[in-house]
């Protein structure tokens, strides 16, 4: 990205962000490259009406799609203040992920597509998942980890989706929240994306999923939130 292209960020961020001084400062912080502003969308319960923080459940995980109609998210109510933190990636660049937003900034939200090979939540079963503190996972011993049962890759939801064990290269992608007038809204991507090779890697699936490439790649504007449960008929959990 050059400079031209980084202010031109920087200025689309602010305008969407001017409910949010705070995380807009610390966005562009150390964004460049790192931060992708896509369509505001608002994020809704299955009645259509704005999704509201006493509608989470602490621990809970939750499915959207953003910013593509195919593209999987997990939300999740850690149920506690989440910080932000500096997050690496492999080539060594780093970028500020803003922690967590809503009443308790206790709310966070990452892609759900891995970062290592791809493994995402279909309606027929979901390999990677939010593991709750009373629900442990087995590999580390302990809750309030996302794991995905693939290759066993683990990250941090407090942490901004790091790695703590096994061989995903990279962080979840975060998904950017916004938390105004009691109503969420996501509003871009903070890290390296997975979404070109997602397309390539599952073409022919998504087009029998949502009749053309062109559909699966559509950029949403409201996104429906349910719990993970209600979309995946089975959850893996190891
Ligand atoms: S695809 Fe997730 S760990 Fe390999």
């Amino acid at each position: 990205m050059n400079r031209r292209e980084f202010l031109k960020v920087c200025s689309t961020v602010a305008t969407a962000s001017l409910a949010s001084p705070s995380l807009f400062s610390k966005l562009v912080q150390a964004q460049e490259g790192a931060f992708k502003k896509y369509k505001k969308a608002l994020l809704v319960k299955e009645d259509g009406s704005p999704l509201k923080p006493e509608d989470l459940k602490v621990g809970k995980e939750y499915i959207f799609f953003y910013p593509y109609r195919s593209t999987p998210c997990m939300l999740i109510d850690l149920g506690e203040e989440v910080k932000g933190t500096q997050v690496k990636l492999s080539d060594g660049t780093t970028y500020y992920w803003q922690g967590g937003v809503g009443p308790k900034k206790s709310v966070v939200a990452y892609c759900s597509i891995c970062p290592h090979q791809l493994s995402y939540p279909t309606p027929e079963f979901s390999f990677i998942n939010y593991y709750p503190s009373d629900t442990p996972s087995k590999v580390v011993g302990r809750g309030n980890v996302i794991q995905c049962c693939a290759h066993m890759s683990i990250f941090d939801p407090k942490k901004g989706g790091t790695v703590i064990d096994g061989p995903a290269p990279n962080p979840l992608l975060t998904i950017v929240l916004e938390f105004s007038d009691g109503k969420f809204y996501a509003v871009g991507t903070l890290g390296k994306e997975p979404f070109e090779d997602f397309f390539d890697a599952y073409r022919r699936g998504l087009r029998k999923r949502y009749g053309s490439s062109r559909k699966a790649k559509e950029l949403v504007e409201k996104s429906t939130v349910v719990e993970v449960e209600k979309y995946a008929k089975e959850i893996i959990r190891c």
